[in-house]
């Protein structure tokens, strides 16, 4: 007799190594025990997926949760609920919370707030900066963190690498893929005048514009190069750095958001304001057709949201002095799944970009794919299922969402990590067990 699965998945259609099967899923210890006929298996829990497609957990590879610091507007357990809401299964976070993330203790610090409290697995970046850079190598190997962020222009926080200088010794201090904000400093500050002492949100991509972005994506290219060093581009936003890119793609791989596939200038600026302001802007639609044509091409290896929460009270504040970000985390599978449903992307594709993409670029183990001894992780959905996404839904402590009122097609109704049923049917479900994700080139031991 074997062993009784703790939760089986049955009677859905399944996204396996051999493509979309009918096939049930059986977890034990966590872990994928079986794929095939298992309607007669003994389990301790079931979930019926009749008419329901079975993926591998979305994994969100952009995140800001900002604990520490400004858990007014988000934190650890309000940012990873609405990640298990949205289908997401893991996340990585981003270092520009306060403190900034650049230290061991500063890792320790969120993991130690993560623990017990957030809903899905979970990785840290280590901030890049000219205070930590000839630590980073050893840094970027401690349990628990996705690798370094480099922030080439300023956003939120006071993340900053200005010059080529430190951002070569960055680049020559570590082995793993790096990732990297590009817009440029020198220019964003050349070009402040645009915008200083107010002017309409609209021209924010005036000010921070696709030379901005060009140059530092440039820049990093060049410099990643001579230091051999795989990079992470991420939030590209314009024609010209993806056909650029598109000659990189031995070194870099590219990340875009669903907020750039999905918003385009000017309409957005009139009908968000402030609320559609991020970094780096949200461009026109040749730019957004651009971006769709790299997810087509292969050139876009990730999508990640780039959830940047902030307040409603903080976004209303007059231009510029708005903070720049929007939440999306737990918007990033309907919305893709939404694309799908109108033809912008394959159900293949769509895997690609949120499981096995971030699997394949951070060496992650044992995610990114349902196949026997990865980890239980399953984001279940109905493609056909027609909701509108409401501010109500979204658990961010932010409260809003740019895409409130849009219907879409498609929609999550089950989060399983590790074998944990966390999500059903809009509700979460047990008590947050995230763990700290693994990577395959540093497993402790
Ligand atoms: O718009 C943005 N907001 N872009 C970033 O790079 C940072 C983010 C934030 O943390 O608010």
């Amino acid at each position: 007799m074997p062993d009784a699965f703790d939760l089986v998945v049955t009677g859905g259609r399944t996204f396996t190594p051999m493509g979309l099967i009918e096939a049930d899923v059986g977890i034990r210890d966590g872990r994928i025990a079986a794929i095939g006929a298992l309607a007669t298996a003994d389990a301790a829990e079931r979930i019926d997926a009749r008419g329901l497609t079975v993926l591998p957990g979305v994994i969100d590879t952009q995140v800001h949760f900002r604990e520490p610091g400004a858990e007014h507007k988000e934190d650890l357990a309000t940012g990873t609920a609405g990640a298990a809401l949205g289908g997401v299964t893991a996340i990585f976070e981003m270092p520009n919370t306060k403190p900034l993330t650049l230290t061991g203790d500063d890792l320790d610090e969120k993991l130690r707030r993560a623990a017990g409290r957030a809903w899905v697995d979970h990785a840290f970046f280590m901030g890049g900066s000219a205070a930590n850079a000839d630590r980073l190598r050893a840094l970027e190997r401690l349990p628990g963190c996705c690798g370094v962020k480099v922030f080439m222009g300023s956003s939120t926080g006071d993340l900053l690498v200005e010059d080529d200088a430190t951002l070569a010794e960055i680049l020559r201090n570590g082995v793993r893929r790096m990732a990297v904000h590009a817009e440029d400093e020198a220019r964003l500050k050349a070009r402040r005048h645009l915008v200083d002492g107010g002017a309409p949100p609209a021209r924010h991509p005036d000010w921070r514009d696709e030379q901005t972005a060009l140059i530092a994506t440039r820049r990093l290219l060049a410099l990643a190069r001579a230091a051999r060093r795989k990079v992470h581009v991420l939030h590209i936003t314009t024609a010209e750095e993806m056909a650029f890119l598109a000659g990189h793609k031995d070194l870099a791989t590219v990340e875009t958001t669903p907020q750039h596939l999905t918003l385009a200038a000017p309409e957005c600026y009139e009908r968000l304001g402030s609320y559609a302001q991020m970094n780096p802007p949200i461009r026109d639609a040749r730019h957004r057709e651009a971006l769709w044509r790299a997810v087509a091409d292969g050139i876009v290896d990730v999508i990640g949201s780039d959830h940047a929460p902030h307040t409603k009270a903080e976004k209303d504040r007059p231009y510029p002095e708005s903070p720049s970000g929007m939440p999306g985390v737990q918007t990033l599978l309907p919305l893709l799944l939404d694309h799908m449903a109108q033809g912008r992307l394959t159900l293949p594709r769509l895997v690609d970009l949120t499981s096995a993409g971030p699997q394949r670029i951070y060496d992650i183990a044992g995610k990114g794919r349902i196949a026997l001894g990865y980890d239980g992780d399953l984001t279940i959905v109905d493609l056909a299922a027609r909701r509108r996404i409401e501010n109500s839904w979204i658990a961010s402590k932010s409260g809003w969402t740019p895409f409130d009122g849009m219907w879409v097609t498609g929609w999550p109704v089950a989060t399983v990590i590790r074998g944990h049923v966390v999500m059903r049917d809009d509700a979460l479900l047990g008590a947050p067990a995230g763990r700290p994700v693994r990577f395959a080139d540093c497993l402790p031991g």
